[in-house]
């Protein structure tokens, strides 16, 4: 598969992007290169790296623990001390092997060290590859607060290589759906009905989905790498969603949502809401309804639970003026951002989303 090109950097695919990550260690004579892993993808995907790479450069690991609550700057000064006591410096070189925590905190971490070290991502997640390893991103949460301190700083190269998907749980997989569905939704109808036909791991297919779904990130984030405008795009179904990914998150009696699983319901609620503001076509939205719940299955949410919810809503990074900003959908590819949304709406989708 053709290389992408990004800001500033490429996006390699499978086989042929070891080559290139060779060539560019061979290049740039990292004083040392740091392979930031939780214990997944040190365990599962590390062996496969380390055999394909080159490199006279000394290597490091760097193992954090797996997990959404791991994501925070807690651990990045862990990471910032191990660096310095391992003797990083400006010519070090951090490569991320992991999941959207790993690419995202990474990303962060080398971003500020010595005010800026190199980074490469190697995402090792359907998430992480159709999403977060790309497009400059970084940052960690804030308490429950997804990524509320973080900054745009673009990797040397991303590196995708599909073989590290047989590493990681079909919920994982699932996760990861949700961004290629809301690509679909927003941006490409095609892809929409491509991604109905989702099974699980789709060996034939899973190679276009994931070099599609990064055709169209790349092409938002190129028009508007800060998010001024077009990016927003890429939030459809992320307001809400953060929202309830954050409530699970803090709620010590509830198991936690994959990122996924939250998105997929803020997609639900979000065309809903689309569906009463801007005359979203009312069988488009059940047809998004029926698939999205027969992939992700549906979520328990109790009607108390609406309330610390809409608390969460205000505190989402896309508002501005105290206003919770949606992205909604006017036709499938069709999109309007700065939406404002009443109260009484936001709650009339969850119990939608719930009936
Ligand atoms: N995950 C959305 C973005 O990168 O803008």
């Amino acid at each position: 598969m053709k290389s992408i090109q990004s800001y500033k950097y490429l996006i390699h695919f499978n086989k042929n992007s070891y080559a290139e990550i060779n060539s560019y260690l061979a290049d740039n004579l990292p004083t040392k290169i740091f392979v930031l892993v939780d214990e997944n993808s040190h365990e599962h995907c590390y062996p496969v790296f380390i055999q394909q790479v080159e490199t006279k450069s000394d290597i490091e690991i760097l193992e954090i623990e797996s997990g959404e609550e791991n994501k925070n700057i807690q651990t990045c000064i862990n990471l910032w001390n191990v660096l310095t006591e391992l003797g990083a410096d400006r010519n070090s070189l951090i490569i991320n092997l992991g999941g959207g925590v790993i690419t995202d905190m990474g990303g962060f971490v080398a971003s500020t060290f010595k005010r800026g070290i190199r980074f490469i991502n190697i995402p090792t997640t359907l998430l992480s590859m159709v999403d977060a390893s790309a497009g400059g991103k970084t940052g960690v949460d804030l308490g429950v607060l997804k990524n509320q301190v973080g900054m745009f700083s673009n990797p040397e190269m991303v590196l995708i290589d599909s073989q590290y998907l047989t590493t990681i749980s079909s919920r994982e997989m699932r996760s990861g759906m949700a961004e290629v569905i809301k690509y679909g939704l927003t941006y490409d109808a095609r892809l929409w009905d491509r991604s109905k036909n989702f099974t699980g791991f789709i060996a034939d297919e899973i190679d276009s989905l994931i070099y599609r779904s990064i055709e169209i990130k790349n092409e938002v984030v190129l028009k508007d790498p800060k998010e001024y405008g077009l990016r927003k795009v890429l939030n459809y179904g992320h307001t809400l969603g953060h929202a309830i990914e954050s409530y699970f998150l803090e709620s010590k009696n509830k198991e936690n949502l994959t990122h996924g699983e939250a998105i997929a319901i803020g997609m639900i609620t979000e065309a809903f809401i689309s569906y009463k503001l801007f005359n979203f076509p009312k069988n488009i939205l059940e047809e998004i309804k029926k698939h999205i719940i027969t992939i992700f299955g549906k979520t328990v949410i109790e009607k108390e639970e609406f309330s610390p919810i809409m608390e969460l809503l205000i505190h989402d990074k896309k508002n501005t003026n105290g206003d919770v900003n949606f992205v909604l959908l006017t036709n499938l590819e069709n999109y309007k951002f700065n939406c404002k949304v009443s109260k009484e709406l936001i709650v009339e989708s969850l119990d939608y989303y719930l009936s």
